[in-house]
């Protein structure tokens, strides 16, 4: 059976190509058993996971759950803001009294950059990054090759454009390494204070023109403008920001082209997206939302293969 290179998803950085497509081959499986009248599999059978949010969260941790779920695993779950964190107990001791109930992986979005990485230095349980800060959101960026390539047939030599806040995206840098190592041409567009400097070294194009970018692509992954980590102001308005960046069904059209449209969620309507774009035919948004269940299948159930 084919193992994966990682005992833990930490991020993407860290994959081999042939980890990636392993992954998705096992997604796809997973996909059509989670189509199946009987959606659920018991290859996860006396595996006990936790999920560990510090952070808020709609899609990854239902995401994670239901995953879980179809593959019979037994699960629990903690919310840092109805927890003793409340009380000073610190990331270890929280973390290390949880796995003494016995637990076999920890799944973990957190705020704080490489707080998955520190942990994985002090337990033995598997441990997915969930999203930490604005480094990795590893399964966010698997999703998101499985969805390209579902509708284009694969993610090698395609042009890919991640629009918006570059700079405080974990989405973006997760999305930049997967493309990357399955030979997908990258491009970014935003506001060059929305641009990180090193961004050049990462091997992909930048553009600060909204049309160019789109003229230049064949999937648009569009991000949300990440307010809540903003500390100073990087444009005048988000009415401004709408008025150049903000992606809407006049300025597709005037493109006359085929273009694939991404996100991955939540979604500012009006800001980044206009809702005429975001529920259109361009966009596999909700397609992303589902293959998000198969992929974290297929992660649980790969990493529980490698203790
Ligand atoms: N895409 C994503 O991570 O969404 P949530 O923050 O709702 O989990």
């Amino acid at each position: 059976m084919s193992q994966l290179s990682v005992k833990h998803l930490l991020g993407i950085k860290d994959l081999t190509p042939k980890d990636i497509e392993l992954i998705l081959e096992t997604a796809s499986q997973f996909k059509e058993v989670i189509n199946r009248p009987i959606k659920k599999v018991p290859s996860l059978r006396d595996v006990t996971i936790a999920n560990v949010f510090f952070e808020n969260s709609t899609r990854t941790r239902l995401s994670f759950e239901l995953a879980q779920k179809r593959l019979s695993a037994d699960t629990i779950n903690f919310s840092a803001a109805a927890s003793s964190v409340k009380k000073g107990e610190t990331l270890l001791d929280t973390v290390n009294n949880i796995l003494a109930m016995k637990v076999d992986m920890i799944v973990m979005r957190h705020a704080s950059v490489g707080a998955p990485h520190f942990l994985s230095k002090h337990i033995s349980a598997n441990i997915i990054n969930a999203g930490d800060g604005t480094h990795e959101h590893p399964t966010q960026a698997l999703l998101d090759s499985f969805s390209i390539k579902e509708k284009l047939g694969s993610v090698a030599g395609k042009r890919v454009c991640i629009f918006g806040d570059i700079l405080h995206s974990r989405v973006a840098l997760s999305n930049i390494f997967a493309l990357k190592k399955q030979g997908a041409e990258v491009m970014v567009c935003g506001p060059a204070t929305l641009i990180p400097k090193f961004i050049g070294e990462l091997g992909v194009k930048v553009e600060f023109d909204l049309r160019k970018a789109l003229l230049w692509c064949d999937v648009a992954n569009v991000l949300r403008i990440q307010l809540e980590r903003q500390t100073i102001k990087y444009f005048p308005s988000l009415r401004e920001y709408a008025q150049y960046y903000g992606i809407n069904k006049q300025l597709l059209d005037s493109l006359n082209k085929e273009i694939v449209i991404m996100h991955p969620g939540p979604i500012n309507r009006g800001v980044e997206l206009s809702s005429d774009v975001a529920d259109s035919q361009h966009s596999i948004i909700l397609d992303q939302v589902e293959n998000g269940v198969a992929v974290r299948m297929a992660v649980m159930y790969l990493l529980a293969g490698n203790k």
